[in-house]
C-alpha cells in the first residue's frame, strides 16, 4: 500500500494498521532528511497549510510548523486569541474565509471534541486534528508509538501502561487505539475518579496501584493532570496524587527490570514525574518531541499526495 485509506487525519480510530505502517515508513525517511545538513525537501512547494489553534499549544504547534517548513509548504498561522473569533465569527466562517485564500490543508486544535470531524464535513480542505478537547490527539499517539518502536524495536507484544488523568486525556484515547492496532497490550492506571466508566469496552487492563502497574509494563506513559478541564475535585490534594500516582527514581530502582518512561508534555515536574526520572536514561521524552517532526512531515506529505490526485 502506498497511500493512506483516509483523506483527513481526524483520529486514530479512523486508521488501519497499514496506514500506521505507511506513516512510520515515511517518517523513517523524513527523520533521515531532518538530520542532514540541509534539512529541507521541495516536496510541498505547491501546497498551502493553515495552522488554526483555538487552544494553547507549545510542542504540537511548533512541530507542525517546522514539519510544514521542512517540506517547503507555504504556512499560515492563526491563533484564536488574536482573531475575529473574539467578535463572534463562527468556526465555519473563520475557516471558509481562510480557505478562500487558496489554502489546501488545515491543522486544527480546538477545545470541542469532534471539531475536526465537523469541519471536514463543511469545508473543502484536508483536515488534521491537532487535538480536539478530551477526544483524540492522533499525531501525538503516532509519535508515541514510533518512539516506542525506535527504543524497543517494535510495538507488537509490548506492555504499555498509561498513568494518570485518563478521563480528560485525548492522548490516552488515541494511544489506546494506536497501541492496540499494532498488537500492544494496554493498561490504564490512576485514581478511580479519573478512569472513565466506558474503559472496559476498550479492552484495556485497569489498575489503581502504580507499583503493580510498573512491575507489569515495558513502557509507562505518564500523563499530566488536566486541571483546566476539571470543574470539580477528583482527588483530595496534589500531594496525595503524587504519593500514589507520581513516578520517582525510588520506584524505578525497586523494579527488577528497566522500563521506558514517556510523557506527552507539558510536564508538571514533581507532580506526575520527578526531575530525576524525566531527565534519566529511562526517559524518551525529548525523543518523542524530536520524532514528532518526522511523524508530522509524514502525515502531511501522505495527505497532500491525496489532494494532488
Ligand atoms: N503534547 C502536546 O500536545 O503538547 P502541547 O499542548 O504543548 O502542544
Amino acid at each position: 500500500m502506498s497511500e493512506l485509506s483516509v483523506d483527513h487525519l481526524l483520529g486514530i480510530k479512523y486508521l488501519n494498521k497499514a496506514d500506521i505502517e505507511l506513516i512510520f515508513d515515511t517518517a523513517d525517511h523524513f527523520k533521515e532528511v531532518i538530520n542532514r545538513p540541509i534539512k529541507k525537501v521541495p516536496s510541498l512547494r505547491d501546497i498551502t497549510i493553515a495552522n488554526l489553534f483555538f487552544e494553547n499549544s507549545t510542542r504540537t504547534k511548533l512541530s507542525f510548523e517546522l514539519a510544514e517548513k521542512r517540506l517547503s509548504a507555504d504556512v499560515l498561522n492563526f491563533s484564536s486569541a488574536q482573531s475575529s473569533v473574539k467578535k463572534g465569527e463562527t468556526l465555519i466562517d473563520t475557516v471558509n474565509n481562510i480557505l478562500s485564500m487558496k489554502v489546501d490543508m488545515v491543522v486544527m486544535r480546538h477545545p470541542n471534541p469532534g471539531a475536526g470531524v465537523f469541519l471536514s464535513k463543511h469545508v473543502k480542505a484536508s483536515i488534521i486534528n491537532a487535538g480536539d478537547g478530551a477526544h483524540e490527539h492522533p499525531t501525538q499517539a503516532l509519535l508515541d508509538s514510533y518512539s516506542i518502536r525506535e527504543r524497543l524495536g517494535s510495538v507488537r507484544g509490548k506492555k504499555v501502561v498509561i498513568v494518570g488523568d485518563i478521563l480528560h486525556s485525548r492522548v490516552a484515547l488515541s494511544n489506546i487505539f494506536a497501541l492496540q492496532l499494532q498488537g500492544a497490550e494496554v493498561m490504564v492506571c490512576g485514581p478511580k475518579t479519573l478512569i472513565p466508566k466506558y474503559i472496559d469496552q476498550l479492552g484495556v487492563n485497569v489498575e489503581t496501584n502504580l507499583k503493580t502497574a510498573l512491575n507489569w509494563c515495558d513502557v509507562a506513559n505518564m500523563l499530566r493532570v488536566q486541571n483546566e478541564r476539571m470543574e470539580v475535585s477528583y482527588f483530595p490534594t496534589t500531594r496525595e496524587y503524587t504519593q500514589q500516582f507520581g513516578v520517582n527514581k525510588a520506584l524505578l530502582d525497586a523494579l527488577d527490570k528497566d522500563i521506558v518512561i514517556m510523557h506527552p508534555g507539558p510536564i508538571n515536574r514533581g507532580v506526575e514525574i520527578t526531575s530525576d526520572v524525566a531527565d534519566s536514561n529511562h526517559s524518551i521524552i525529548l525523543d518523542q518531541v524530536q520524532n514528532g517532526v518526522a511523524i508530522r512531515m509524514a502525515v502531511i506529505y501522505l495527505l497532500a499526495a491525496k489532494i494532488k490526485q
